[in-house]
């Protein structure tokens, strides 16, 4: 669900007109809506209400400060990849007691600051980085809590570019392996194993493949405390599905249900690592029709937005509902829906029913808060578009538009060439 909806035939963002806004700040805009991310945070946190939890939310899908920040607020935690992504968490006061750190390429510089600033624990994806992890912690002189990330090898039947616990995939650590390590940690004087953990993909739209790999994880967490080891932490990562077309993924309190009846005898507390299905829904990129173009085979509208802004049509192949911010009884035309840049792969819909538009028309990309603008680049040196947050009837900038001065800022001519 969400508070994006047309009222007398204009779109609205809660109670703010989209109009209003691109009037003020043009296109492209990503829009986000506070209401809908309250929502979706509120409900996804009840669902777990009956057990001991800590929602970790997944900072890649939506790093902006002003969403972490009203995320902090809600209570949420992190689960973050990256020393940026730590300091964005810190900067929002998100207690560093509530923040995992999870990613296959930990560098030392960023362990060292993850460690020091004293989160709860480290998801290590590798032999390699937990020796690292615990050479780091002996320097400081500070023990590192960790879990361990199993890969269960489990489908997940999503996208194979988001699908994470295969063992073909390089995320994780083989379950063969696991029980081996924890024993190799457990007499390490600066290693603490408090968790383990697992996230098996993105996207997920049934919810067979959490049980399965939550199965896999009670085994060996078993076999781990037989050995007199004492884990308090199940991390079960992300990857709940949302509605970008007609699937039909389960409602969070069916995917709780699943995981608090399965989980409930280890008498852990569960971290769960929610991403899009806390922002995915909860935010539009709205683009101007910039020209109406017929070739002898096809319609395309082209568009201001680029794949630089949203590239998960290019990318997956994804699909986003693509709406007009004025309602519109116009004859449907099939389209294709493309940007400006100069690649193939730049579009937003292909062979699209939508109702005719011309030049000036704005159009909303859908279900566009999770991996859009945080996978944006400056792709034929395009500055990034700006960040809206509605909340009720007032609107704030939470992010400016980038200028060209912001893109050349940072490039230097030798004098060679001056
Ligand atoms: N935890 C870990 C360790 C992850 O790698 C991810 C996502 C999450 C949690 C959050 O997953 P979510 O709840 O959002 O599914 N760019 C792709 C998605 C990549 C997901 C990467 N990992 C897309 O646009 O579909």
């Amino acid at each position: 669900m969400h508070y994006f909806g047309y009222k007398n035939g204009e779109l609205f963002c809660e109670e703010v007109p989209v109009k209003k806004i691109v009037e003020e700040l043009g296109t492209p805009v990503y829009i986000y809506s506070a209401s809908t991310i309250k929502r979706h945070f509120k409900v996804f946190e009840n669902s777990f209400l009956p057990v001991d939890h800590i929602i970790c939310y997944s900072v890649k899908a939506n790093s902006n400060v002003a969403i972490l920040s009203l995320l902090r607020s809600l209570g949420s935690g992190a689960d973050i990849v990256s020393g940026g992504e730590l300091q964005r968490a810190l900067k929002a006061g998100i207690n560093p007691q509530k923040i995992v750190f999870s990613g296959v390429g930990k560098t030392e510089k960023e362990i060292e600051m993850a460690l020091s600033t004293g989160i709860l624990m480290f998801n290590v994806e590798s032999l390699e980085e937990l020796e690292v992890l615990g050479e780091v912690a002996k320097r400081l002189g500070k023990p590192a809590p960790f879990a361990l990330r199993v890969n269960p090898d489990v489908d997940p039947q999503t996208h194979p570019y988001i699908s994470t616990g295969l063992k073909k995939n390089k995320f994780g650590i083989p379950e063969e392996m696991v029980v081996e390590a924890y024993k190799k940690a457990k007499d390490h004087p600066f290693l603490k194993p408090i968790g383990l953990d697992a996230h098996i993909g993105s996207q997920i739209t049934s919810i067979s493949p959490f049980k399965d790999a939550l199965y896999r994880l009670k085994k060996i967490w078993e076999e781990i405390t037989s050995l007199g080891i004492e884990l308090k932490y199940l991390d079960l990562g992300g990857g709940l599905g949302i509605i970008y077309n007609n699937e039909e993924p389960p409602l969070p309190e069916e995917y709780a249900e699943a995981i608090i009846k399965e989980a409930q005898d280890l008498k852990a507390t569960l971290i769960l690592e929610p991403g899009r299905v806390i922002v995915g829904n909860a935010g539009i990129l709205v683009t101007k029709v910039l020209y109406n173009k017929e070739n002898l085979e096809k319609k395309f509208v082209i568009v201001d937005a680029g794949m630089n802004d949203l590239i998960r049509p290019a990318f997956y192949q994804a699909y986003h509902k693509i709406i007009t911010v004025e309602e519109k009884n116009e004859e449907e035309v099939v389209v294709d829906i493309v940007g400006p840049i100069c690649e193939s792969s730049d579009f937003f819909a292909k062979d699209r029913k939508i109702p005719r538009v011309k030049r000036g028309d704005l159009l909303a990309i859908m279900s566009a808060g999770a991996y859009g603008f945080v996978m944006s680049s400056n792709y034929n040196s395009r500055p990034r578009v700006p960040e809206v947050l509605v909340d009720g009837d007032r609107f704030f900038v939470i992010r400016r538009r980038e200028t060209i001065e912001d893109l050349l800022a940072p490039e230097m001519v030798p004098a060679l060439y001056l």
